[in-house]
C-alpha cells in the first residue's frame, strides 16, 4: 500500500516539478519560490532512490529545465551547462564538504566562495580573439544561438589591445558567466516601460531572461545588461589551469568582468564567515545575489568527482532563506482562468521586496485563506523567493483593529454571474460557465501563446476586444478571422492582419504535443500533453484511450486521467473538436512519429533471450542510437533489462535486483518520442 501510494507520489512529483520547470524557464514567470520548488524537488529524489525501479530518464531529477526558445538557431554546447546542488543551511554544506573530505582521502584541498548572481547563464566562445558564439543554457546541452545580444554584455567588447587572441596557448576557449540586470538599469528600464504603457518586468532575473531574448540586439545593447563571468576551458573541453582561482584572474586579463567579490576558504568555519560577511553585503549591492556557490579550487579535483545526472558533485550553491515584509491587505480581487478556477487575488499596500515594488499576492485558494485565517485590512507578511509572484505567509493577528472583515467565498462568477461550484475532493471554486468571458480570454490566451498553437500577432489585447465585439465566442473562432475585415480595424491594419493570418494558417504544423497542449486540457501543461503525444496520433486516437490506459502512463495519475476523459465527454469540447479539425488545424490524417536522439542518455541496457521483430544486434543500434549504453550484465546499475521469448538467469537476476523488465514492444514504444504531423 505505501509503495502504491509512494509511487503514486512520485508521478504527481515529476508532474509537479516539471510543470514549474516551464514556469521558471520558459515563462520566465516562476509561480512557486526557489525554497518550495527544492523542497518539491528533493521530496521526489528521495523516493526516487527508494524506488531505483521507478527510474525514468523523463524525470525532472534527471535533467535540467529548458529555456529553449525556437526563434533562436540552437547550438550544442561543448561541455553541458548544469545546475547547482541547492543548499539552505550551513547543515547541507557541512555535508558537502564532508562528502569532499572522505572522497579526496588525504588529498589537500580548498574552496572558494563567489556570490550566486540571481541571473541568466551564458556561454561565449572566442576563437583567435574573435567573439564566435553565445548561447543561452538552453535545455544545458543545446543552447540558443544568441551572440548579437552577448555581444552587447558590459566589458565583452573590451577585450585587452595587442591581445594575440590566446589564452595559456589556446585560440578558441569558451568562457561561461552569469549575465544581469543591475538594480539601477531594472528600475530605469521598468520606469520608462510604464511610462511607454508595457507590463514592468517582474524583477531583474526576469528583465534579464527577456532582454537577452530579444530579437533586436540594438534594445539589448540599450538595456545595458552586465555580466560576470565564473568560467575559462579550452573549447575541446579540456581544463587550462590547475585551479579555478587561476582561472578568474585569466578571466580579468582579459578584461571580462569578475565579481570582485571572491574568497578562498579551508574550513567549514572559513566558509560560514565568508557567507556571513556577503550576507552583510547583499544590500550595498547594486544587483541581486540569491546567495554563494562553494567550489573546489583544484580543477583536477572537481573533475576527478565528476557529476551526478544534474549537478556536479565539487561545488554547492547555498541559497538565501525568502525575504519578508509586512504590508496591508487592502482588498481581494478574483481573477477567472481558464478552467474556471477562481483565485482570490491579495491587493497590498505597495511596498518594497527583494529589489521590486510588491502590490499584489497570490492566495492561491480559500482553503488557504482560512488554514491562514486571512482577513482584508489585516497586517500581512509577504514573502519573496527572489524572484516569484509574492505570497502571503501569514496575518498578524494581534494588530487586528476589529475593522478586519472576512474573504467570502464567491457564490457566483464575478465575470458572468453564473453559479460557482467547488468539485469534490479539489479546493477549488470553479465558475461553471463554459462560455464565460474570463474562461474564454484565457483560454484564447492560452491557445496562442508560444508553447501552444504559438499564433503571432494576437495579443491579449485584440483578444479581449475581439470578445467584445462579439467576433470570437470560441477558439474555433479564431479561424474565422478574414484578413479584409481585420485590415481595416483601428490600430490593426494591413501588416499586423497579414502576421495573424499567416500565424493561424502556420499554426496547422504545430506538433502534435504542443497542439494537444493548445486544447486547454485541465491539468494537462506541456510536459504532459508531450507524454499524450507519445501515446496517440491524432485527437481521435487520443480520445480512445481508456481512464486504464492513461493512468498506466508516466506521470499521469488518476486525477489527470479523469480530467482528460471528463474533458472529451463535454458537448462543448466536441464542438470545438470538430470545428478545429473542419478548418485543418487538427488533422484526421496518422501524425507520423519523428524520433529523437538521446532519449536513453545515460541509461544502461542488458538485452536478453530472443526477439520477435528485431534481431538482438538491431535492438543494441537502437539503444545507442538513442544515447543508451548496452551491457552484457544485469547489476544493479543497469536501467533496463531488455526481456526476450527464453530469457533465463539474466530475468531472475534483473528481477531480484528489481531492475525495470522491458518487452520489445515496450523498447520499440519508447524510441518514438514526439509524434509530428507531415
Ligand atoms: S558555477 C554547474 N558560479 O547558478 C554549474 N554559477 O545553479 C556551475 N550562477 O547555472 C555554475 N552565479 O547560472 C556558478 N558564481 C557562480 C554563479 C553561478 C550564478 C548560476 C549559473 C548556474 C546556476 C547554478
Amino acid at each position: 500500500m505505501t509503495r502504491q501510494n509512494d509511487i503514486k507520489r512520485i508521478s504527481e512529483l515529476r508532474s509537479e516539478v516539471s510543470k514549474h520547470n516551464d514556469l521558471y524557464y520558459q515563462q520566465a514567470n516562476p509561480k512557486i519560490s526557489d525554497t518550495e520548488y527544492d523542497a518539491l524537488l528533493s521530496e521526489l529524489t528521495q523516493l526516487e532512490a527508494k524506488y531505483p525501479d521507478q527510474y525514468s530518464p523523463d524525470s525532472p531529477t534527471q535533467k535540467v529545465g529548458s529555456d529553449s526558445d525556437d526563434r533562436f538557431p540552437s547550438a550544442p554546447h561543448t561541455i553541458p551547462m548544469a545546475s547547482l546542488q541547492n543548499s539552505y543551511q550551513l547543515e547541507e554544506i557541512q555535508l558537502f564538504t564532508d562528502r569532499i573530505d572522505r572522497e579526496l582521502e588525504d588529498r589537500e584541498y580548498k574552496f572558494d566562495v563567489e556570490p550566486k548572481i540571481d541571473g541568466v547563464a551564458v556561454a561565449l566562445r572566442f576563437k583567435d580573439g574573435k567573439l564566435e558564439l553565445g548561447l543561452t543554457r538552453g535545455d544545458g546541452k543545446f543552447g540558443d544561438v544568441i551572440t548579437e545580444n552577448v555581444a552587447t554584455l558590459n566589458g565583452v567588447g573590451n577585450l585587452p589591445e595587442n591581445w594575440q587572441g590566446t589564452v595559456n596557448g589556446c585560440s578558441h576557449f569558451e568562457v561561461r558567466g552569469e549575465a544581469f540586470l543591475s538594480l539601477s538599469m531594472f528600475r530605469k528600464l521598468n520606469k520608462d516601460r510604464v511610462r511607454q504603457g508595457n507590463a514592468p518586468f517582474a524583477n531583474p532575473r526576469n528583465a534579464t531572461a527577456g532582454t537577452l531574448k530579444t530579437l533586436d540586439s540594438k534594445i539589448v545593447k540599450e538595456r545595458g545588461l552586465s555580466v560576470y563571468f565564473y568560467r575559462l576551458f579550452n573549447c575541446d573541453g579540456s581544463e587550462l589551469f590547475e585551479t579555478h582561482e587561476q582561472e578568474i584572474a585569466a578571466i580579468e586579463t582579459l578584461n571580462l568582468p569578475v565579481n570582485p567579490f571572491f574568497r578562498t576558504t579551508k574550513t567549514i568555519d572559513d566558509i560560514r564567515s565568508v557567507l556571513e560577511q556577503l550576507e552583510a553585503n547583499r544590500s550595498e549591492l547594486d544587483y541581486q545575489i540569491d546567495g554563494a556557490v562553494i567550489k573546489l579550487d583544484n580543477l583536477a579535483q572537481c573533475a576527478a568527482l565528476g557529476s551526478t545526472a544534474k549537478a556536479p558533485r565539487w561545488g554547492i550553491a547555498y541559497k538565501y532563506a525568502a525575504e519578508e515584509v509586512e504590508t496591508v491587505l487592502n482588498d481581494i480581487t478574483l481573477q477567472v482562468g481558464r478552467t474556471g478556477v477562481i483565485t482570490p487575488v491579495a491587493e497590498l499596500e505597495p511596498v518594497q521586496l527583494a529589489g521590486s515594488l510588491v502590490s499584489r499576492a497570490t492566495l492561491h485558494n480559500w482553503e488557504e485563506i482560512e488554514r491562514k485565517d486571512i482577513r482584508i485590512g489585516d497586517t500581512v507578511v509577504v514573502a519573496k523567493g527572489g524572484d516569484v509572484i509574492p505570497k502571503i505567509l501569514s496575518a498578524l493577528k494581534d494588530q487586528r483593529s476589529g475593522n478586519e472583515s472576512e474573504i467570502p467565498q464567491p457564490e457566483s462568477c464575478p465575470i458572468c454571474n453564473s453559479r460557482t461550484e467547488s468539485p469534490e475532493g479539489q479546493v477549488a471554486v470553479k465558475c461553471v460557465n463554459y462560455h464565460c468571458a474570463a474562461r474564454l480570454s484565457a483560454r484564447l490566451r492560452h491557445f496562442v501563446s508560444r508553447d501552444a498553437a504559438d499564433i503571432e500577432g494576437l495579443g491579449g489585447k485584440w483578444i479581449d476586444a475581439f470578445i467584445e465585439s462579439g467576433k470570437l465566442t470560441s477558439i474555433q473562432d479564431i479561424f474565422k478571422l478574414q484578413h479584409n475585415e481585420l485590415r481595416v480595424l483601428p490600430g490593426l491594419g494591413d501588416k499586423s492582419a497579414t502576421r495573424l493570418i499567416t500565424g493561424l494558417k502556420a499554426s496547422a504544423k504545430r506538433p502534435w504535443a504542443n497542439k494537444i497542449f493548445s486544447l486547454g486540457i485541465p491539468q494537462v501543461g506541456i510536459t504532459t500533453a508531450t507524454i499524450l503525444a507519445r501515446n496517440s496520433i491524432n485527437i481521435r486516437k487520443l480520445e480512445e484511450l481508456s481512464q486504464e490506459t492513461l493512468e498506466d502512463l508516466e506521470d499521469i495519475g488518476p486525477i489527470v486521467a479523469a480530467e482528460i476523459i471528463a474533458w472529451f465527454s463535454s458537448e462543448d469540447t466536441q464542438t470545438m473538436l470538430s470545428e478545429l479539425l473542419e478548418c485543418n488545424y487538427l488533422l484526421e490524417a496518422e501524425l507520423v512519429p519523428v524520433t529523437t536522439i538521446e532519449t536513453f542518455s545515460g541509461l544502461t541496457f542488458v538485452i536478453t533471450g530472443t526477439l520477435g521483430k528485431m534481431t538482438r544486434g538491431e535492438a543494441k543500434a537502437l539503444i545507442k542510437k538513442h544515447g543508451g549504453k548496452v551491457t552484457g550484465s544485469v547489476s544493479s546499475k543497469t536501467s533496463y533489462l531488455v526481456a526476450g521469448e527464453k530469457a533465463g538467469s539474466k530475468l531472475d537476476k534483473a528481477r531480484k535486483l528489481e531492475v525495470k523488465i522491458l518487452t520489445e514492444e515496450q523498447l520499440l514504444s519508447m524510441t518514438k518520442t514526439e509524434a509530428v504531423d507531415e
